[in-house]
């Protein structure tokens, strides 16, 4: 058996597990990141494009932040369209200026797998499921997995548990410790991405009796669209003809004229769920990101998340280490868990207002149609809204 020794252990290198790297090695803390996937894979997943201030300060201060600058697109708004007509909603106007900014999470990933390797910093990619977490209860944790049909182990003091929604870190946990809420939507996203410029400037969430849609954007000339979609329906009977027919129908008349259409470059559907594992620290074992929680995709708020997790997890270890206090981590939990139950409320509600549910006929439409109304003519509804967009502070 091959043996390492490091500080942390960090389990997947996606958003979290790469930033809680670039910030730990910021500090003088040595890690490891073990990953299933390849680098490849990895970057080939398509899924957030909206960052919070919060998230792209944290990208700066990790020193990942220059292409991000140079090439990601401020917003200042975003909109909602229902019964046809079009509202925008000023975000930076009521906030002082604070506003999202429009970069791929696929860039994000890029930037932070470029930063590991100009550093040096080891990546264990491919590992498939062969990570099995050993005696996070003490302050000996161990790693143990196969890479390349080699069986090896990382001794470490801390493990980070970055690994998604799937992963085994959470799954490692006995079962009276953590507890689970969870709520799934009887409906999912269908999203494209294409090489057509985007038909609305600003980020677009639509509410139609056909159901939710949301327009947004990758730069320019690449338009990232999905629409609600059967939780059962697969991929394979969107045709790309068939998914623009439908978008083209829920977005407002003067749009849909102007909507340039194209071959999609990825298609893919993703259920909606909501979901908060508590707590987020099991002795010396914590997990960050979509492995404790996950939000419906409505607000843009996951990736956000995983990054205010990693925050705190990384001054909670940068202080055990330089100032021998165990506060941090004794706090990371319930930290975090405040912010995490508000963009939880957040996401529900917002994914409640835009979307079509089996009893959103009749009644149920009627009182959407007047809680937008009231949301687009009341200044407290717009500051709320536009408050919980920008996210809480990390
Ligand atoms: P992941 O990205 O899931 O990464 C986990 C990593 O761990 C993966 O690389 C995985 O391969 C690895 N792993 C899993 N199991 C193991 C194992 N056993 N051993 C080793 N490695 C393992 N969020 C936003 O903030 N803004 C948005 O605009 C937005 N839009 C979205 C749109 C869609 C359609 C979807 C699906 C999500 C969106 N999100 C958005 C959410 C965002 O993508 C996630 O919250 C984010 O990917 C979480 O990052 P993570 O690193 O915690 O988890
Ligand atoms: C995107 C995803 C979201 O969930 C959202 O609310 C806004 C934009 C996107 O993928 O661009």
């Amino acid at each position: 058996m091959k043996t390492l020794s490091t500080q942390v252990v960090i389990v997947g290198a996606g958003p979290s597990g790469l930033l809680l790297g670039a910030l730990l090695h910021k500090a003088g803390i040595d890690h490891i990141i073990v990953e299933r996937q390849s680098g490849d894979y990895v970057l080939s997943r398509i899924r957030a494009g909206v960052l919070e201030q919060g998230t792209t300060d944290l990208l700066d201060y990790a020193g990942v932040g220059k292409r991000l600058h140079a090439e990601g697109l401020r917003h200042d708004a975003f909109a909602l369209i229902f019964k046809g007509a079009f509202h925008r909603i000023d975000i930076a106007k009521r906030h002082n200026g604070r506003h999202m900014t429009v970069y791929g999470q696929t860039e994000v990933t890029r930037d932070l797998m470029d930063h590991r390797m100009q550093l040096g910093l080891e990546t264990v990619y491919s590992v498939g499921d062969t990570v099995v977490l050993h005696d996070f209860d003490s302050e000996h944790p161990r790693v143990t997995f196969t890479k390349d049909g080699e069986a090896c182990e990382i001794k470490a003091r801390f493990i980070a548990g970055c690994d998604g929604y799937h992963g085994v870190c959470r799954a490692s946990v006995p079962a009276g410790s953590i507890q689970n809420f969870e709520k799934v939507y009887p409906f999912g996203w269908l999203g494209v991405l294409s090489e057509t410029p985007p038909v609305y400037h600003e980020v677009t969430y639509s509410n139609t009796e056909r159901g939710f849609a949301l327009s947004s954007l990758r730069s320019m000339t690449r338009s990232r669209y999905y629409i609600q979609c059967g939780i059962d329906e697969k991929v394979e009977s969107w045709s790309d003809d068939r998914f623009w027919d439908e978008f083209k129908k829920r977005i407002d008349p003067d749009a849909a004229k102007r909507l340039v259409t194209g071959p999609s470059i990825e298609k893919s559907i993703a259920p909606l769920r909501s979901f908060v594992a508590e707590p987020m620290r099991f002795g010396s074992m914590f997990l960050a990101g979509d492995a404790a929680h996950i939000v419906p995709p409505t607000g843009a708020k996951g990736l956000n998340l995983a990054a205010g997790d990693v925050n705190v997890l990384s001054k909670a270890i940068i202080e055990y280490y330089q100032e021998q206090s165990k506060a941090g981590i004794d706090h990371y939990s319930a930290r975090c868990l405040r912010r995490v139950w508000n963009a939880e409320r957040f996401s529900w509600w917002f994914t409640s207002l835009m979307h079509k549910f089996p009893d959103t006929e009749g009644f149920g439409q009627k009182i959407q149609e007047a809680e937008l109304d009231y949301l687009v003519n009341s200044e407290s509804a717009l500051h709320s809204i536009t408050e919980n967009y920008l996210g809480l502070a990390h």
